[in-house]
């Protein structure tokens, strides 16, 4: 049990990571698009993954566990390539500032599908809320139980957004690059 508990605050730590690696990149996407109105649902995507961050570290909280430092080198082990490819694409996305051309922006909506669909909706549903759940049943207070329940359940809803609309954005980028 011990090691459990050690290998979910690794895991929530790293989680946490991501989402504000995932936030960061996003913002740095939103300022290298032409088009506003995507350039604005891009910041929509990077306020919620930064709120998938608090919600991660509320959890965190409740369950008594305290946010390790943790970076790409740590979570590049516990996320696996999903840690690399998002560093490598933040990276990128910082060296200039000019709109990027369609080609590249498909390219880098490629990329951001894979990301979503490595940590999303999927992966909550199926091994981080269980793996909450499971523990969460210790905390006294019901209140808190029932915070973690529905903002879970939230992360899980936006989630699935995110994954529909990048999708949505990479066809019609692969339509207008075609
Ligand atoms: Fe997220
Ligand atoms: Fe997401």
């Amino acid at each position: 049990m011990m090691k459990e508990g050690l290998e979910l605050e690794a895991a929530l730590s790293c989680l946490s990571w991501l989402e504000k690696r995932t936030a960061d990149l996003y913002g740095a996407l939103a300022s290298r698009v032409r088009d506003r109105p995507i350039s604005a649902l891009l910041r929509i995507l990077q306020r919620q993954s930064l709120s998938h961050k608090d919600i991660i570290a509320f959890i965190m909280g409740v369950l008594g566990m305290s946010e390790a430092v943790t970076g790409r080198s740590v979570c590049t082990s516990v996320v696996g390539p999903t840690a690399e490819a998002t560093e490598e694409l933040i990276e990128a996305l910082s060296k200039e500032s000019e709109p990027l051309p369609p080609e590249e922006l498909r390219t880098v909506f490629e990329e951001l599908e894979f990301i979503e669909s490595a940590y999303g909706e999927e992966t909550y549903v199926k091994i981080t809320a269980p793996l909450i759940k499971a523990v969460i049943d210790a905390t006294k207070e019901e209140w808190k139980r029932e915070a973690v329940g529905y903002l879970l359940e939230e992360i899980i809803r936006e989630e699935k957004f995110h994954e529909r609309l990048v999708a949505e954005i990479l066809r019609r980028a692969a339509e207008e690059t075609q």
